[in-house]
């Protein structure tokens, strides 16, 4: 993806009103709200509290009936409204494909309006349907009946994307997938957007796909008013009052785990040996250490086994068959953390950096202990008991060398 792309844009709703002509009261009343520029903000609320209206009024769409909306600085009502909606990307549940026409030209519509040359709009479908996730080749002439509900949807957002508009509005994107094809769709979002940083604006019912996507998340109450525009993490620590607590609902801690890198709690530190050091001196340089630990590496110095000192037999140290442990990166949230204990069975995984160098030990127990202590505090975002560990021993991987 090229790298000089449009960047997103802001957009400010200022005393906003919608009132539909029959209706006593209005959709959206007295609507404030400034949306950053390369930030996703997710409108999150019950049905019928004025999400769609919301956002279908940025693209004009549907008019506000008083109030005004800006993009860039630039009010919208004095822009053309078709001329509008070509710089801002939009995408409905299921893709809304037109049923007639082939992938590539579905993804095309816009850069035709725009007039691009065959040879321009060709690379750019070309280009989106990698980006989503989508072989060329294999789907560029394929009808919309001929794709699964997902790959419509990718789809979809490829033609959002199609004009490299600065924003991109969204309606309820993946709510016609099943769970799990969901979730890849909002991870491939997350990475298209990481190498965008467009605007978008994402409607959803679902407080979970609102906290995964949302750089903020506005929790909307009747009538468009915000209940809380906030971060992910702030919501679910300080919600502004009962109506947010029971929208985010029971299990925050849980929710905050999706948040949180496993480098926010206490890391266990081990030993590092290689394979063939003699056990004496190991345990030796463990209790030096104070760990109980023991990491092992081969002679490349990639990790290949995780001991308790207790268990140690025999007079040097060996891997162990088949029993490569587990290895988080860093950068792990701790629900996947605590997703990888529990479907590997082990009581902990080895914390590495991007070259896969020990940093530490996260445990089943540490995960627990942190859930335990955000739910103890409300209102705190935790932190773990001590400083962060230092890596033992210090000196890294080298460290077992001189020992032994
Ligand atoms: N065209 C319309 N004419 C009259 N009333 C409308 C129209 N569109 C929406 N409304 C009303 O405006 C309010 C807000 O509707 P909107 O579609 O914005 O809700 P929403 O939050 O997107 O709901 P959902 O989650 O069900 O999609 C609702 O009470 C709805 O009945
Ligand atoms: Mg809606």
């Amino acid at each position: 993806m090229s790298t000089d792309s449009t960047r997103g844009s802001e957009i400010v709703f200022t005393d906003v009103v919608k009132r539909y002509s029959g209706q006593a009261e209005p959709a959206v009343d007295h609507l404030d709200l400034t949306i950053s520029a390369g930030e996703i903000v997710t409108f999150v609320g019950l049905s019928g509290c004025g999400k769609t209206t919301s956002l279908k009024m940025i693209n004009r769409l549907i008019e506000p009936t008083s109030g005004a909306i800006t993009i860039d600085g630039q009010d919208t009502r004095e822009l053309d409204p078709d001329e509008l909606r070509r710089g801002i990307g939009y995408v409905i549940q299921g893709g809304s494909l037109f049923p007639h026409m082939t992938v590539s030209a579905n993804i095309a519509v816009v850069p035709r309006l725009l007039n691009w040359d065959r040879r321009r709009i060709r690379r750019r479908t070309d280009e989106l349907l990698e980006l989503v996730g989508l072989d060329p080749s294999v789907y560029r002439d394929r009808y919309p009946k001929e794709l699964s509900g997902g790959q419509q949807q990718r789809v979809g957002v490829a033609r959002g994307l199609a004009a490299d508009p600065p924003v991109l509005l969204m309606d309820e994107p993946f709510g016609a997938v099943d769970p799990i094809t969901r979730s890849r769709l909002q991870d491939e979002l997350l990475d298209v957007q990481s190498k965008l940083h467009k605007t978008i604006v994402c409607v959803t019912h679902d407080i979970d796909e609102a906290i995964k996507l949302g750089d903020r998340i506005l929790v909307m109450s009747e009538h468009g008013r915000i209940a809380q525009y906030d971060t992910a993490s702030e919501i679910l620590a300080n919600p502004n009052d009962d109506f947010v607590a029971d929208f985010t609902g029971s299990g925050s801690a849980l929710k905050q785990l999706a948040l949180e890198k496993v480098s926010s709690i206490h890391l266990e530190p081990a030993v590092l040996v290689h394979v063939g050091d003699p056990v004496p001196d190991v345990l030796t340089l463990a209790e030096e250490h104070g760990t109980n630990q023991v990491v092992v590496l081969d002679a490349d110095d990639a990790i290949v086994d995780w001991y308790w000192t207790v268990t140690l037999r025999g007079s040097a140290v060996r891997a162990r068959p088949g029993r490569r442990p587990v290895l988080l990166d860093e950068d792990a949230k701790l629900d996947t953390v605590l997703d990888t204990l529990v479907t590997s069975l082990h009581e902990g995984a080895i914390v590495v950096d991007e070259r896969e160098r020990f940093l530490g030990i996260a445990t089943f127990d540490e995960v627990t202990a942190h859930v335990r202590r955000v739910n103890a505090a409300p209102g705190t975002i935790p932190e773990h008991d001590g400083p962060f560990p230092e890596r033992v021993p210090s000196g890294g991987a080298d460290r077992g060398r001189e020992h032994p």
